[in-house]
């Protein structure tokens, strides 16, 4: 029986194991060597020492390359080397799989985030890369443990769909037709009409529209799936695919959604303090430090309230120089957001009722008639993470704000329903996975926190 690294454990002392996994380093001594083995389930993996005079030595040796795989049962001893605490005996070493030293890309030596980028199918295999891949993982369990502890129903919402949710047309379209030979109607239009949908459809901006009908229904709701972008921005802190959380809460107002928002980020960080301290020691010495003391900081202080109009106030005394002007009405941008986040209130800040021109249809008007009840949190280095609402539940006031819009109120039919039939008071986020990733991890671009990510020019692997 196999025994994963991460398991072995002081009651395994004395005792015969075997563990399986890839060469990480072998250092060859005179009478024995040093194989340093690592199977992802931890950081450090564990340290075999392969004595010469064990039968077979001389032959299997000379395989043992970095990047190999192997299969080493021994007796797990107490180390005497300061690095680790145990280490392997090995009484039989197995090479389960050469790798050739010539052309294996992950020498140990350091490599650059943008070379593994090109490398994206065996850069899990770095220190780097695992962590995150194990921070991710625990960041999406800690997801579902706050939903499903507070009793918010998981809901899959389509990944096709023919509604533009932001309402901003950055969508990718799904067709079956062969695009050499596209069938045009008597006004030369394409005809989707033949298309395999009988109709336009897109890659899902959000699971938000869907959310909001299951949620006038089964109370709180949460999505978590992925979600496509056709915008083409090159900066690392977008990607054309990205995994976003949806919770969707009837019978809530902005208030809720704050709440909802600032308790659920402080969770999923707490969840990572708690759980993977290894990696996060990593990533305080080698990639960010100080990261372990901001995210408790996080965890542990009340974030910063305030509004859109108070924002504009305070970035516009600012001592700084923008790229991009401030004035009321136009979109923060990142760096906005990070000076009010990371220097002035040093601190996450949960922005609300920002001008409902510059925010998507579906916003709950407010009683001054020129702002809405949404809400974006931002957070230092990373800018916005989440961005919420409560929506607009009274129906002429959403068919108002859509025909201001020029939206297609026909596509839109069964998301005004909700608002004709039993409609309700309702609020809701969305969090980017990959931008929580980045902030608990300290790392700085977004395409080295999703195993293989994509980006404009960018669909290898
Ligand atoms: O602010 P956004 O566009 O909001 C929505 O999509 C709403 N429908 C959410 C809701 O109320 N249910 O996106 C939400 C979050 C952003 O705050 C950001 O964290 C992330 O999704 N995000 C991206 N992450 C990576 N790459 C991109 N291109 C992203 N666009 C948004
Ligand atoms: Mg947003």
């Amino acid at each position: 029986m196999r025994t994963k690294i991460k398991l072995v454990s002081q009651a395994d002392l004395g005792k015969i194991i075997t563990i399986k996994g890839w060469i990480r380093s072998v250092r060859n001594q005179k009478t024995f060597s040093f194989i340093v083995v690592n199977d992802g389930s931890n950081l450090a993996g564990l340290q075999a020492v392969f004595e010469a005079n064990t039968p077979g030595y001389e032959e299997i040796i000379k395989s043992l390359d970095t990047g190999a795989s192997v299969s080493i049962t021994g007796t797990l001893v107490q180390s005497t080397g300061k690095e680790q605490s145990f280490e392997l005996k090995a009484q039989e070493v197995t090479l389960l799989g050469t790798c050739d030293p010539e052309t294996y890309p992950l020498q140990k030596k350091h490599h650059t985030f943008e070379f593994l980028r090109t490398i994206a199918h065996l850069r899990p295999r770095t220190n780097t890369i695992g962590a995150i891949a194990r921070v991710r993982n625990a960041l999406s369990f800690a997801t579902h443990k706050f939903f499903q502890e507070r009793g918010f129903l998981y809901l899959h919402t389509p990944i096709i769909t023919g509604s533009d949710c932001e309402g901003a047309g950055q969508m990718f379209n799904v067709t079956a037709f062969n695009l050499e030979k596209l069938p045009h109607t008597p006004q030369k239009k394409i005809d989707y009409s033949q298309d395999f949908f009988g109709r336009q459809t897109y890659l899902t901006v959000s699971g938000q529209l869907e959310g909001e009908t299951y949620a006038c229904a089964l109370s709180d709701i949460y999505t978590f799936g992925p979600t496509f972008r056709a915008e083409n921005s090159n900066t690392a802190r977008h990607l054309a695919e990205f995994w976003m959380i949806e919770p969707e809460m009837a019978f809530a107002t902005l208030e809720d959604d704050m709440e909802c928002a600032e308790s659920y980020l402080k969770y999923c960080l707490k969840y990572v303090l708690d759980n993977c301290p290894e990696d996060m020691k990593f990533f305080e010495n080698f990639i960010s430090k100080g990261i372990i003391a901001k995210l408790e900081h996080v965890v542990n202080t009340p974030f910063q309230k305030l509004t859109y109009t108070e924002a504009i106030e305070i970035l516009k005394k600012a001592p700084k120089k923008f790229e991009y002007p401030v004035e009321w009405g136009s979109d923060l941008q990142s760096e906005h957001e990070r000076f009010l986040a990371e220097e002035h209130f040093k601190k996450p800040v949960t922005l609300i009722n920002y001008p409902q021109k510059i925010k998507s249809f579906y916003m709950k008007l407010n009683p001054d008639g020129k702002t809405v009840a949404a809400m974006d949190v931002l957070m230092p280095s990373v800018g916005e993470i989440i961005g919420g609402s409560q929506r607009e539940d009274k129906l002429e006031l959403l068919e108002k704000r859509m025909d201001e819009l020029k939206l297609p109120k026909e596509a839109y039919w069964w998301y005004l329903d909700l608002r004709r039939y039993g409609s309700v008071p309702h609020a809701g986020f969305g969090l980017g996975l990959e931008r929580l990733v980045l902030f608990a991890t300290g790392m700085e671009n977004i395409r080295d926190v999703i195993p293989f990510p994509r980006y404009p020019k960018h669909a290898e692997f």
